[in-house]
C-alpha cells in the first residue's frame, strides 16, 4: 500500500498535538491574528479598484510576464513599490513566498555562502535551502555570532548573503540592520531583507524598517502586498540592474503566471493610502502602545506582533479556545513553527482599544513570566 504511510504519520503528528487544520473566523469575531495591521483587506476603494480592473482586464493575467500576462497594471504597481521603498525599481511576484523562494537562488549558488537569521520565515529558508549555497545560521539577532561566521568562512566562498527579516513574523522583534550592513561592508557581502510585517506599518512614509534605520547600503528588499497592503502579491525593490538580471534568472518570476489585474490594481490602491494616510498607521501605533502598557510596558514589544509566551502546548490551546468561546480570535502557535507555545496577537489598525482590553481580560491570568 503504497500511502499507508500516511496513516501512521497522521497518528503521530495527532499524538504530539502537531497536526493542523483550517479555521473559519466568523465575521463578527474581533480577529488577533490578521495581518490586514492598516485595514486595508475590506477598504472600499481597494475593492472599486479591483472591480474595475476585473471589468478592464478580466479575471485572469492568462500567462506568465515575459508571455501574455504584463499588463500596464504591473509596470504601475513596480513604479509605486519603487517609490515607496525608496529605491530604482521593484519587481512582482504572485506572493511573498514565491518572490523570496525565487530572488535567493538568483543571488547565490554553489560556490557561495549565506549567512541567515536562524528565526527567518519559512519562504527564507527554503529559498536558502534550494539555491545550493552553503547556509550557516547564526543565533537570532546576535551580530556578534554572525561577526563570527564570517570570520571564519568567509574567505572561502564568492559571493556572500545575509538574509533576515526585519520584523520576525512569530517573535515581533526587529534586526538590528545597521549593525548587519556595517559587517557586510566590511566582509563584502550582499544583504536581503524581508520587510512583509514592516511595509506600511514603519517609518514616517510606512516604507518599514529600512526607513526607520536609516540604512542606505545597498539592499535587496523583499516584502509582500498581502499584508498592511491589503492585497495579494509579493516583490522585490533594490537597484535597476538586479531587477533586470532577476528578470532573467528568478524562476518563480518567469515560470508563473502574472498576478491577477484585481490584485494589481488593489495593491496599487493600497500602496497609494499607506503614501498619503499616516493617521492609519498612527491608530495601529496607539493599539501597540496601550497593549503594551497592559503588559507592563515591556521593551520587547516593538511592533504590533506580541507573542504572549505560556507555560506549554495545552496552556495555548485552552486559552485560544476560551477566547473563541468569547468571539475573540487569539491563535496559539505551537511547535514546530515556533520553539516556545504563545498565545500570538497581532494588532490592526480596526482593533478598538476595548478589543483589547476584552483579550488582556481573558489572558492575563495564564501569561508565563
Ligand atoms: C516574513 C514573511 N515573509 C514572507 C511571507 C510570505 O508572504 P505571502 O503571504 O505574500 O506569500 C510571510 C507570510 O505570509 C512572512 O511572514
Amino acid at each position: 500500500m503504497p500511502y499507508s504511510w500516511i496513516d501512521h504519520d497522521l497518528q503521530v503528528l495527532k499524538r504530539a498535538k502537531w497536526l493542523r487544520s483550517v479555521k473559519e473566523i466568523p465575521p463578527h469575531f474581533v480577529n488577533f491574528g490578521s495581518n490586514d495591521y492598516l485595514g486595508l483587506a475590506t477598504d472600499v476603494r481597494l475593492k472599486q479598484a479591483a472591480i474595475e480592473a476585473v471589468e478592464k482586464y478580466g479575471t485572469g493575467a492568462t500567462g506568465s510576464r515575459l508571455l501574455s500576462g504584463q499588463r500596464d497594471l504591473h509596470a504601475a504597481l513596480e513604479t509605486k513599490i519603487a517609490q515607496l521603498k525608496g529605491t530604482e525599481a521593484a519587481l512582482v511576484f504572485s506572493s511573498g513566498y514565491l518572490a523570496n523562494l525565487g530572488v535567493i537562488p538568483a543571488l547565490v549558488g554553489k560556490r557561495d555562502l549565506i549567512l541567515a537569521d536562524a528565526y527567518n520565515h519559512s519562504c527564507l529558508i527554503q529559498g536558502c535551502r534550494l539555491s545550493g549555497a552553503l547556509v550557516l545560521t547564526y543565533d537570532h539577532l546576535d551580530c556578534n555570532h554572525l561577526e563570527h561566521l564570517l570570520l571564519s568562512n568567509r574567505s572561502s566562498f564568492q559571493r556572500c548573503l545575509i538574509v533576515t527579516n526585519t520584523v520576525f513574523s512569530m517573535e515581533g522583534d526587529i534586526a538590528p540592520l545597521a549593525e548587519i550592513v556595517q559587517l557586510a561592508d566590511r566582509f563584502h557581502c550582499m544583504v536581503m531583507v524581508d520587510e512583509a510585517h514592516a511595509t506600511g506599518v514603519f517609518g514616517a512614509r510606512g516604507s518599514g524598517v529600512v526607513e526607520v534605520q536609516n540604512i542606505t547600503y545597498p539592499l535587496v528588499q523583499a516584502g509582500t502586498l498581502s499584508k498592511a497592503i491589503g492585497s495579494l502579491g509579493g516583490y522585490v525593490a533594490g537597484e535597476a540592474r538586479l531587477m533586470q538580471y532577476l528578470q532573467s534568472r528568478t524562476s518563480t518570476w518567469i515560470y508563473t503566471t502574472a498576478l491577477s489585474p484585481a490584485d494589481t490594481a488593489a495593491a496599487l490602491k493600497g500602496i497609494e493610502i499607506i503614501s498619503t494616510e499616516p493617521e492609519r498607521r498612527y491608530k495601529l501605533w496607539d493599539n501597540v502602545f496601550y497593549l503594551r502598557k497592559l503588559l507592563g510596558n515591556e521593551q520587547r514589544y516593538v511592533s504590533p506582533i506580541f507573542p504572549l509566551l505560556v507555560k506549554d502546548i495545552p496552556t495555548a490551546l485552552t486559552l485560544s479556545q476560551l477566547c473563541w468561546e468569547e468571539g475573540i480570535y487569539a491563535p496559539a502557535i505551537r511547535p514546530p513553527t515556533v520553539p516556545t507555545p504563545r498565545i500570538r496577537l497581532s494588532l490592526t489598525a480596526k482593533h478598538s482599544q476595548k478589543d483589547i482590553d476584552r483579550v488582556w481580560q481573558l489572558l492575563h491570568r495564564h501569561l508565563a513570566e
